[in-house]
């Protein structure tokens, strides 16, 4: 039968089927198939329940800014992934940098964490999206404790901040969470987006071009040098803009992507858990970024950010968080943009 003898009904009905399929695969794989439903609307209502909606914005990493540059590599990624990324020469990328939290007003000083998202727009037509931030684990293993934590940091209404008994008892009910607090204790919040090393956490399974597949995870090491934020930027509720602002008009940043291979045996669902520092890891490249742009202008501000956007010789581990988040950013992603295009139908209606 040709596709023009398939009714248009019938069409939409199969397609409706598949991504009902793959909605309920991803949903089945996230572990939210359970007596107790936690899916993604419900997440994404609980980001909004804490620190309201924000028309346009994004409902996790809410406050940030869009920025462009390139990726150039240098061939050596190409060692385990066939990714067209890899071979020698440049790909375009747009950013986006951010600190986590539904606030999208929160002085910087308030979050000690940092993020960097990337769309890497490949020549073939493929995109590799990622999305990092700036400690080696993540503080859950499981998109139900990730709630749970939501549920938790709710703020008070009468301190506008979390109730530190309730996160208290969460961490102690969740020792998972331990490495990450370990680390962010260890590690005073860097200074500048620009001397703040990303990692993207969970693991994936990269193809070389013999079809051989060895599980990874990436890093972005800055060039510039880290240092500790100081007592002043902690008076300016926006230092990190402004000093990507300045550091910008001095010239390009870049950071390394480096890969790390995993040994047979090294868990790869597991996110708050780094593997030995002993495994290979591989250069293999430099992002070079030029400019930043607001995020209401900027071309980031229209990318969903999710890391199961893979080109060939990448795909996602069975890391239980990567299909939670695929479903929770297309949410968030899906909310933000009809409100977009309303402001946007707004701005036009008093324009006329
Ligand atoms: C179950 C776990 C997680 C959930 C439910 C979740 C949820 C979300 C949501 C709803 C957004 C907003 C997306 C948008 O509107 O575009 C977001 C943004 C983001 N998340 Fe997650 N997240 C999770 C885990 C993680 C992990 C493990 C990482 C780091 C490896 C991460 C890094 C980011 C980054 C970098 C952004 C900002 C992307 C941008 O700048 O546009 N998230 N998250």
């Amino acid at each position: 039968m040709s596709r023009a003898n398939i009714c248009m009904p019938c069409r939409l009905a199969a397609i409706a089927a598949v991504m009902g399929c793959t909605a309920a695969a991803f949903a089945w794989t996230a572990g939210w198939l359970t007596p107790k439903r936690v899916d993604a609307p419900h997440i994404v209502n609980t980001f909004e329940s804490n620190y309201g909606i924000h028309a346009g914005l994004r409902r996790n990493h809410a406050k940030g800014l869009c920025v462009e540059g390139e990726f150039e590599s240098n061939g050596n990624g190409a060692k385990v992934s066939r990714a067209a990324l890899f071979a020698p020469g440049e790909t375009p990328v747009i950013g986006r940098f951010a600190i986590p939290g539904s606030n999208p007003s929160a002085p910087d000083a308030s979050i000690p964490v940092r993020s960097m998202a990337l769309l890497f727009q490949l020549t073939d037509g493929e995109q590799w999206r990622t999305g990092m931030n700036s400690a080696p684990v993540f503080v859950v293993r499981t998109p139900k404790q990730f709630y749970q934590q939501l549920l938790a940091s709710k703020p008070d209404p009468r301190t506008g901040k979390p109730d530190t008994a309730k996160l208290d008892a969460f961490f102690s009910a969740n020792p998972e969470t331990l490495p990450f607090r370990q680390w962010l204790k260890a590690h005073p919040p860097s200074s500048s987006f620009a001397n703040t090393a990303f990692w993207g956490i969970n693991a994936f399974i990269a193809t070389d071009t013999d079809g051989n597949t060895r599980a990874v995870r990436w890093e972005m090491v800055p060039q510039s040098a880290y240092e500790a934020e100081s007592a002043d930027q902690k008076r300016n509720a926006d230092f990190l803009a402004d000093d990507l602002a300045a550091r910008l008009a001095q010239g390009p940043l870049r950071w390394h992507l480096v890969l790390t291979v995993a040994a047979p045996g090294d868990p790869t669902n597991d996110a708050t858990q780094q593997w030995p520092a002993s495994r290979e890891q591989i250069d293999a490249g430099t992002l070079v970024l030029r400019q930043a742009t607001p995020q209401r202008s900027g071309a980031c501000r229209d990318v969903n950010y999710d890391p199961t956007i893979l080109p060939d010789g990448l795909k996602p581990s069975d890391d239980p968080l990567l299909a939670a988040r695929s479903a929770a950013y297309s949410v968030s992603f899906n909310r933000r943009m009809q409100e977009e295009a309303a402001l946007a139908h707004a701005h036009g209606e008093a324009q006329q």
